[in-house]
């Protein structure tokens, strides 16, 4: 595992963009998972201004995101689809026949994850997963006692993360959704590349446990110490707990990054 820790978080955020950008130059039909959240605000700005700056070409990306919440009204301002629109999508030339989001109206949720699990096959498989991480350590959101084996699926949400996530319902734990799809960890741990950001103190108790801790289904992120090719990008604050590395720092601009 590699680990990138940058001074604060617009560092981190441009450190991440630049190796998604990478990662588009080299694989222009690159299919990529997508977080929500707080943390990837930063990295979206950044994606977005290498998009009209410099001319970063999304036309042949394919996007799917990790989770969406179940039930909530069409174009509710607090759905991931919302989010993913207004703070990204909007701004760059994704193809819109390219997005893929669970649908949380969907009838039938178990057989619109199913079918959600088969359109990501059928693109190829994930190449690039972006990810953040919850408090408890839930990754999308596979919360603690998910099977590593899991696909995407229905699931509920842990009471901790209904308490996180009441910032983006005014504050209000019961306006979150009970339910929400979501890729499973095996979704997660077949992408060919997976990149986790984390920010601020409230992270950094879930970071080292994923880092340093033992891999289990108690914290879920621990299971991506067995992925092949994961990079964490951190800052300071959310690296607060973890040890030095064996390997020592290789210093850069504003970052330094170890390997685990
Ligand atoms: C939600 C999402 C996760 C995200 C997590 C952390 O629960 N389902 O995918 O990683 O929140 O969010 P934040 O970045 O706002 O701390």
């Amino acid at each position: 595992m590699k680990v990138i820790v940058a001074d604060d978080y617009e560092i981190m955020s441009r450190e991440a963009a630049k190796i998604v950008a990478a990662e588009i130059r080299k694989k222009p039909d690159s299919v990529f998972a997508l977080p929500t959240g707080g943390t990837p605000l930063g990295l979206y700005a950044e994606l977005i201004r290498m998009h009209k700056e410099e001319g970063l070409d999304f036309s042949r990306v394919s996007t799917f995101n990790l989770d969406e919440y179940i039930g909530l009204p069409d174009g509710h301002e607090s759905s991931y689809s919302f989010y993913m629109y207004d703070r990204f999508f909007n701004h760059v030339n994704v193809s819109r026949d390219k997005i893929h989001i669970p649908r949380g109206l969907a009838k039938d949720p178990e057989e619109e994850a199913a079918t959600y699990e088969w359109a990501i096959k059928r693109a190829g498989g994930i190449d690039f997963a972006v990810l953040g991480i919850g408090r408890n350590g839930h990754i999308g959101f596979n919360e603690p006692k998910t099977e590593f084996g899991s696909l995407t699926r229905p699931i509920y949400l842990a009471k901790r993360t209904i308490e996180a996530n009441a910032r983006f319902f005014d504050g209000d734990p019961d306006s979150v959704p009970r339910q929400a799809i979501s890729m499973g960890i095996r979704t997660i741990m077949n992408a060919r590349k997976v990149i986790l950001l984390a920010s601020g103190p409230e992270k950094s108790r879930a970071i080292n446990q994923t880092i340093h801790g033992p891999v289990t289904e108690m914290v879920p992120s621990s299971v991506l110490q067995l992925h092949p090719d994961c990079t964490f990008f951190l800052d300071r604050d959310a690296a607060g707990e973890l040890k030095p590395s064996p390997n020592g720092f290789i210093p850069g601009s504003g970052t330094r990054s170890m390997v685990y």
